[in-house]
């Protein structure tokens, strides 16, 4: 008497972002959650989603997560920074099941470990440009001075494998010495891509600077959303991953390796297009009276 029953459910999370980089979010989940299975869609034919509107990114964000919703995931995890900075207050008001971005959490590890509480953030331009993450720290600590910067170069850098180049330290610079000219003592990695150009950002603003990786204090809320929503796998699951993409990107294995640190099985290109003539309707339809209020 008076024990609460503990339910478990074997679905898979869904996670989606507007590419591969999402994958470094991938991998902190399976690390800090080894027993959830995973399923990932990268929206490989419309990225980048870093440098545009933010209409744009809302339907997009809406229409992936419709496709998640479709393979019957428990929760979403939004990896993309972009999306969540910009469409992640939408998704948790029209979807039945929790959603997670990345925001909120990176921007929650930085409030609390900023002793000076200066503290940077960078980005692709439509982040830095709706201001979430700003938004997100004043709320938990009115008091911090937040440098922002967009370095939209870094992403195709990463992509290229060009993590500790020469042109990396020089781009590096350039980006990020508003940081260090304006003191902070901490810097967001606001960016799927960053945390694979983490050495070079660490010596470029120095040790002394403490860097945050959303997607390790992403992995940790959810860890907490399973829990309180009771939704956790039961411990003797074996995790499947499964992989979805709008279009098979060139070095596709190569890149997403670099990213995930281990191969990437069963990964399938699927029509997209074909999926929301099909099954986007049912789904706009389903939600229409709550979209109205956002359109
Ligand atoms: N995934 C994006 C992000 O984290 C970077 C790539 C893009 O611009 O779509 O903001």
């Amino acid at each position: 008497m008076g024990k609460t029953a503990i339910h478990f459910d074997d679905r898979a999370i869904g996670v989606f972002d507007s590419g591969v980089g999402g994958l470094t979010v991938v991998k902190q989940l399976i690390k800090k959650l080894p027993h959830e299975s995973i399923i990932y869609f990268g929206d490989t034919a419309r990225i980048p989603y870093g440098t545009k509107s933010e209409e744009i990114v809302r339907r997009f964000s809406l229409e992936d997560s419709f496709f998640l919703m479709d393979k019957n995931v428990k929760l979403i995890v939004v990896a993309c920074n972009t999306a969540s900075a910009i469409a992640v207050p939408m998704l948790q008001n029209i979807l039945d099941i929790p959603v997670i971005g990345v925001l909120e959490p990176g921007a929650r590890a930085a409030a609390t470990l900023s002793s000076r509480k200066r503290i940077g953030v960078i980005g692709t331009a439509a982040t830095i440009r709706s201001n979430s993450y700003q938004k997100e720290i004043k709320a938990i600590t009115p008091e911090s001075q937040i440098i922002q910067q967009a370095c939209p170069l870094f992403v195709p850098m990463v992509e290229e494998g060009w993590t500790e180049d020469d042109v990396t330290y020089l781009i590096a610079k350039r980006y990020l010495h508003i940081l260090l000219e304006n003191q902070v003592d901490t810097v967001i990695l606001g960016c799927t891509h960053y945390p694979l150009l983490r050495t070079a950002i660490q010596k470029t603003l120095g040790p002394a600077i403490r860097l945050v990786d959303s997607g390790i204090e992403t992995a940790e809320t959810v860890k907490k959303m399973l829990h309180k929503k009771n939704i956790s796998a039961p411990d003797n699951t074996h995790p499947k991953y499964y992989f979805y993409l709008s279009d098979m990107p060139y070095k596709f294995q190569e890149i997403a390796e670099r990213f995930l640190e281990r191969t990437v099985p069963h990964v399938e290109t699927i029509n997209f297009d074909q999926f929301l003539i099909e099954k986007g309707e049912q789904f706009w339809k389903k939600y229409q009276d709550l979209l109205t209020k956002v359109y």
